[in-house]
C-alpha cells in the first residue's frame, strides 16, 4: 500500500508574534468550534482516498495547536482514524508553545496518539522573546519540556531562532547551549525572516531595531550547524537537526514528494500526481 501523510492547519494562537506571518489569528471559543467542525467535515471528503494509502505521518501545525482546547486535538484525530488507515507506529507530531501547555493538555494528546512535539522555543534570552512578542519566558519553555517528559513523550523538537534583533552570536550561542541542555531529539534553526505586513518589519523599516549583520548572521549558522554536530546532532535539511533516527519522517516525506494531504486554511496537498 502507498504511504500518506496528512498535515492539519490550527490557525489560532494566543497572541500575535512580532515577526510571524503564518495563516494565524487569535481566536475566539466561538470561531475555533466552528473551525474544527468545518475540519472534520473537510477531513470526511476525502475518505475516497483512504483504501489506496496508508498514513504513516500526521502532522497537527499552525498557529498554535495547543491554544485551543485539547480535546478538539483529540477529535480531529479520531476522525482521521476514522476516515484512514494508520500505520501501527505511525508519527503523530503536534506543535506546541510552552506558554499554552499543561500536564493534563500533553497526557491527553499522548492518550489521543500524539508521540512527538514540536515546541517552539526560539531564544532562551528573556529580552530577546519579549523583542519577539513571545507570550513565554525562558523558565516556561524548561518546565514545559519537563512536563512533556514527564507525560511520557520523549520524542521533541525545538524550534529555535537566529539573526534576532540586538541578538549578538555569543548571546545566541548561548541560547543554542541552553536547548542543547534541554535533552531533545531534534533542533530546527531558523534564521529570522523580516516578513512583510509584520510588526517586526514596521519596526525595521522606522530604524527602531538593529539587526545582526549579514556576517554576524551566517557565523550564528555555522557556529549553530558545528555545535550541533558536535552535541551528535545531524543536519538533514538546511534547517533541521536530530539525533540518529529522530528525523522528522513528515517533513522528509515533502522533500521526497511522497504524496499528502492538507486539511484546513491554508493547508495544501500533493496526492495522485496533483497538487
Ligand atoms: C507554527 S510555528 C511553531 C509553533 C508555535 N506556533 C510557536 O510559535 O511556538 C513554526 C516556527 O516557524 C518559525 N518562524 C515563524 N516565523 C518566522 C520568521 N519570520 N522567520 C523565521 N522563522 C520563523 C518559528 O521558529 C516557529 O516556531
Ligand atoms: S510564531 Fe507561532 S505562536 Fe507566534 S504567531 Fe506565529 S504561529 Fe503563532
Amino acid at each position: 500500500m502507498k504511504k500518506l501523510g496528512i498535515y492539519v492547519h490550527i490557525p489560532f494562537c494566543e497572541k500575535k508574534c512580532h515577526y510571524c506571518d503564518f495563516t494565524s489569528i487569535t481566536g475566539n471559543n466561538e470561531i475555533i468550534r466552528n473551525y474544527v467542525n468545518a475540519l472534520v467535515k473537510e477531513i470526511r471528503l476525502y475518505k475516497v482516498h483512504s483504501t489506496d494509502y496508508l498514513v504513516d505521518t500526521v502532522f497537527i501545525g499552525g498557529g498554535t495547536p495547543s491554544a485551543i482546547d485539547e480535546y478538539y486535538i483529540r477529535d480531529i484525530l479520531d476522525e482521521i482514524r476514522n476516515y484512514f488507515i494508520l500505520e501501527e507506529n505511525c508519527e503523530i507530531s503536534i506543535e506546541v508553545n510552552p506558554g499554552t501547555i499543561d500536564k493534563k493538555k500533553i497526557l491527553s494528546y499522548k492518550d489521543a496518539g500524539v508521540n512527538r512535539i514540536s515546541m517552539g522555543i526560539q531564544s532562551m534570552k528573556a529580552n530577546e522573546l519579549a523583542l519577539l512578542g513571545r507570550i513565554h519566558n525562558p523558565e516556561d519553555v524548561t518546565k514545559s519540556i519537563q512536563i512533556v517528559k514527564e507525560a511520557g513523550i520523549n520524542n521533541i523538537n525545538g524550534d529555535l531562532m537566529f539573526g534576532l534583533p540586538h541578538q549578538n552570536i555569543d548571546s545566541f550561542i548561548e541560547s543554542l547551549n541552553e536547548v542543547i541542555q534541554l535533552n531533545l531529539t531534534h533542533i530546527s534553526m531558523y534564521g529570522l525572516i523580516i516578513e512583510e505586513g509584520t510588526l517586526m518589519n514596521y519596526w525595521y523599516k522606522k530604524g527602531l531595531i538593529n539587526l545582526p549583520d549579514e556576517d554576524d548572521e551566517r557565523t550564528m549558522y555555522h557556529h549553530g550547524r558545528r555545535i550541533l554536530e558536535e552535541h551528535g546532532f545531524k543536519q538533514y535539511e538546511i534547517s533541521n537537526f536530530s539525533i540518529p533516527d529522530f528525523e522528522c519522517r513528515h517533513n522528509i516525506g515533502y522533500w521526497k514528494l511522497k504524496p499528502y494531504l492538507g486539511f484546513g486554511i491554508s493547508a495544501h496537498s500533493n496526492i495522485d500526481s496533483k497538487r
